[in-house]
């Protein structure tokens, strides 16, 4: 039995070894373009690019312009907007993103996302859109001056009364409060609806469009931002830093979550029994660690099972059909996009700067015109 014992560390011993080794070389092997890049581009653009990970390393450069493929789209980008997401690439966090983005250096060296601008080329397969067409969209690298992105993938046409601004300001906040309202609460007219974090990107979005779904919707914010959420349409909206809605009396059919700054616990109280909690996101860019929130999603699928109310995480699902939609709301004056800040292209590190601090009021663009 002893022996057996002994072999058993030894192996659990080995394995651990073999394990760190694996991780150490990984580690060290963990590259990205940017050395390789020692020619300057044949035909350049500007564009913010990062060779390792924190803001401070983040530079505003000459790349080369990008070639469409056969289904691809060339766009010359008007503007571009700034999401949370931005400032987990670039800070790397938390840590445990790095096992697929890159664990020593970021793997891939642009950054954004959200974008709106012009069509300037097209593949030879692409019928749906024409040089000179005004589009917006979600894809890799939007922090530039172009843009490559399949013709079938997250990209549509904008809507002319659409500003570019709004447009850059749609995709990944604005689908996001649309899925999570539409899709995983299924809110129906009359429901009470909670948006908690109401004042931020996902946040404005998500009263516009819970409102245009005819709920009663409930926002919390900080005090100087009460104005703006009743603005944007809040029947009611409660200030975080004097009353802590999880101990009212006020039950709710879905709380749609952009902070988890409350227990499931806490949330159960305040959840109608068949109500609905969304967790969207949270956290502060200097909370993150090693697992951020991570383990709240697993936290919220276990409770689920045992309780009458349905708790759980979503992930935005960036796609063509919901873009049309949100620009039609907007297009139609249901949901108007707040815009917060607007930097250059050169000064995106400052927005995400901003955007870190946690308190931007709706969107923050990057204009390029
Ligand atoms: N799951 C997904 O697919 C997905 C998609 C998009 C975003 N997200 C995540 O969702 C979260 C929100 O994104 P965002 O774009 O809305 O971020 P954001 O624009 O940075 O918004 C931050 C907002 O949070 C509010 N806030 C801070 N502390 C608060 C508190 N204690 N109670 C209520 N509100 C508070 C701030 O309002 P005050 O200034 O009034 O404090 C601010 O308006 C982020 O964590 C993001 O990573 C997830």
């Amino acid at each position: 039995m002893k022996r057996v014992l002994k072999w058993i560390v030894r192996i659990v011993l080995l394995l651990l070894v073999v394990a760190f080794l694996f991780v150490f070389v990984a580690y060290w092997r963990s590259t990205n373009d940017y050395e390789k890049q020692t020619t300057a581009p044949a035909n350049p653009m500007k564009a913010i690019v990062y060779r390792d990970y924190g803001v401070s390393n983040l530079k505003f450069q000459d790349v080369e312009k990008p070639t469409p493929t056969d289904d691809q789209i060339l766009v010359r980008i008007h503007a571009a907007s700034v999401n949370p997401l931005d400032w987990h690439y670039v800070e790397g966090t938390p840590y445990i993103m790095r096992m697929g983005v890159g664990l020593r250096k970021p793997k891939e060296i642009r950054l954004g996302v959200d974008f709106a601008g012009t069509v300037e080329a097209v593949g030879k397969n692409v019928t749906q859109f024409k040089p000179g067409d005004d589009v917006f969209g979600g894809r890799d690298g939007a922090f530039a001056e172009y843009v490559c992105v399949r013709a079938d993938r997250a990209v549509t046409l904008k809507p002319a009364s659409v500003t570019f601004e709004q447009a850059a300001s749609i995709p990944i906040a604005a689908v996001t409060a649309l899925q999570a309202l539409r899709d995983k609460a299924k809110v129906r007219p009359g429901q009470k609806v909670l948006i908690n974090g109401a004042s931020g990107g996902v946040g404005t979005f998500a009263v516009q469009i819970a409102k245009s779904f005819g709920a009663e919707v409930t926002g919390v914010c900080s005090g100087r931002n009460v104005d703006l959420v009743r603005s944007i349409g809040a029947d009611h909206v409660i200030d975080y830093t004097k009353e802590d809605f999880t101990k009212g009396k006020q039950q709710y059919d879905a709380i749609i979550d952009n902070v988890a700054n409350h227990s499931l616990g806490e949330y159960r109280q305040v959840l109608k029994p068949n109500g609905v909690y969304v967790m969207i996101g949270g956290g502060g860019a200097n909370e993150q660690g090693l697992i951020g929130i991570m383990a709240r999603p697993v936290e919220a699928m276990v409770v689920s099972k045992f309780v009458s109310q349905k708790m759980g995480m979503m992930l935005a699902d960036l796609n063509k059909k919901d873009l049309a939609v949100l620009g039609d709301l907007i297009q139609t004056g249901k949901v108007t996009p707040v815009i917060d800040r607007r930097y250059k292209l050169n000064e995106v590190p400052d927005a995400i700067r901003y955007l870190e601090e946690g308190h931007a009021r709706g969107k923050v663009i990057i204009n390029l015109e």
